[in-house]
C-alpha cells in the first residue's frame, strides 16, 4: 500500500516537471520518460545520490533529473563539496573521474561504461612522458578531457572555461598544451604564448567548417555566433564570441542576442531554450555520441543496481588530482 501512494507521489512530481520542458520536448516523447524520470526521483532519494549533468545532456535529464548542472569546471568545482553519498555523472568518463579525484570519499557512478571522448582516447601517459623528453623543461597543461593517467603526468590542467587564465598563470612564452589541437591553436591566438600541441580532436566540434557559418549569417544576417574552442581556429574565427559551454550560457542569459547560432552539441540549444524562451536558436546538429550514452533508463539502471563504479588507481590519483588542484587555485 506505501508502495503504491509512493510511486503516485514520484509521478505527480515527475509529470509537474513537464513544464518546464514542455517548449523542447513533444508530448509524446514526455510521455516515454516520464516513468523513468519518477522512479530516478526516488531513487535519489532512497540512495542519497545527486546528479551531475554536463551542458550537453539532453532536457528531459539536464532539466529534470539532474541536481547539478554547468560546464566542465563548474562540474568539478561542485563536485568538490558534494554531501551525498553517491555522485552520479551524467556526462563522460573523464567527468566521473574528476569528481572521484576530487571528492575521493563519495561512490561515483558512471550510467554507461561507453561514454569516452575522442580528445581523452587520443593520448596516454607514454605519449606524454615522451614529449617531456622531447621538449624539456616546457610544462605540461592539459585540457581535463583526458584520462586520471595523463593528468597524472602534467603540470596543470584546464579547461575551455579558464585555458587562457592558466597559460598565463605560469608565465612562460611556450608551453606543451594537449590533447586538443584546436583549443591549443586558439589559446596561442588569444595569449600569445607559443604551443606545441598534439592532434587529438573533438570528433563533434571539428566537424563544423567555417562554409557553414558563412551560410547561416546570409539565411539569418541579425544571427549571433557562438563558438566552442574546440572548434578549428577557422570556425572560430568566424564567430562573435567563442567560450566555454557556461560562457556561451552567460552570453545567451546576458540578452545580447535574439537570434543564436551555437556551433557546438545539439543538446545545448535544447537546453538553453527551456531557459530562455524569447532567444530562437538555430540548430546545426552535431551531437556527441559519448554524452548521448547516457539516458534514463541508463540512470535509473545505474541507481538500481548501483552499478558503474568508478575508480581511480591509487598509483595515479595524487599525482592526477594535484593537476586538477593547480588548475582550481587560478582564479578566472
Ligand atoms: P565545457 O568545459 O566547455 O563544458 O566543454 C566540455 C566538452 O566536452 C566540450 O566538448
Ligand atoms: Fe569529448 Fe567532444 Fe564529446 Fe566533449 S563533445 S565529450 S570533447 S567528444
Amino acid at each position: 500500500m506505501r508502495q503504491v501512494s509512493d510511486s503516485s507521489l514520484y509521478h505527480d512530481k515527475a509529470n509537474a516537471l513537464y513544464e518546464r520542458v514542455k517548449h523542447v520536448v513533444p508530448a509524446m516523447e514526455w510521455a516515454t520518460f516520464v516513468d523513468d524520470i519518477a522512479a530516478i526521483l526516488e531513487l535519489k532519494e532512497k540512495r542519497n545520490a545527486v546528479i551531475l549533468a554536463h551542458n550537453y545532456q539532453t532536457p528531459e535529464i539536464f532539466h529534470c533529473v539532474a541536481d547539478i548542472t554547468g560546464d566542465s569546471l563548474a562540474l568539478a568545482r561542485k563536485a568538490q563539496t558534494v554531501q551525498a553519498d553517491v555522485m552520479v555523472m551524467a556526462g563522460v568518463e573523464f567527468m566521473a573521474e574528476t569528481s572521484k579525484l576530487l571528492n575521493p570519499s563519495k561512490m561515483v557512478l558512471l550510467p554507461s561504461q561507453e561514454a569516452g571522448c575522442s580528445l581523452a582516447e587520443s593520448i596516454t601517459a607514454d605519449d606524454v612522458r615522451l614529449m617531456r623528453q622531447r621538449y624539456p623543461g616546457v610544462p605540461v597543461v592539459t585540457y581535463v578531457n583526458t584520462s586520471a593517467a595523463v593528468k597524472a603526468e602534467s603540470d596543470i590542467c584546464c579547461t575551455s572555461g579558464n585555458a587562457r587564465q592558466v597559460i598565463e598563470s605560469l608565465g612562460v612564452e611556450e608551453v606543451i598544451m594537449i590533447p586538443d589541437e584546436f583549443l591549443a591553436q586558439n589559446v596561442a591566438r588569444e595569449t600569445g604564448v607559443k604551443v606545441i600541441t598534439w592532434k587529438g580532436h573533438c570528433e563533434v566540434h571539428e566537424r563544423f567548417i567555417p562554409q557553414e557559418i558563412r551560410e547561416w549569417r546570409k539565411a539569418f544576417p541579425d544571427i549571433v555566433v557562438l563558438a566552442h574552442p574546440e572548434c578549428p581556429p577557422e570556425v572560430v574565427a568566424e564567430a562573435d564570441f567563442a567560450g566555454s559551454t557556461a560562457g556561451m550560457s552567460d552570453f545567451v542569459a546576458s540578452g545580447k542576442a535574439a537570434r543564436v547560432l551555437l556551433v557546438t552539441e545539439c543538446s545545448m540549444s535544447d537546453n538553453l531554450a527551456v531557459e530562455h524562451p524569447e532567444v530562437e536558436f538555430v540548430r546545426p546538429c552535431n551531437l556527441c555520441p559519448h554524452m548521448k550514452r547516457i539516458t534514463l533508463p541508463a540512470i535509473r539502471q545505474t541507481l538500481e543496481a548501483m552499478s558503474g563504479q568508478v575508480e581511480v588507481d591509487a598509483a595515479i590519483a595524487d599525482r592526477a588530482r594535484q593537476s586538477i588542484e593547480r588548475m582550481l587555485a587560478v582564479k578566472v
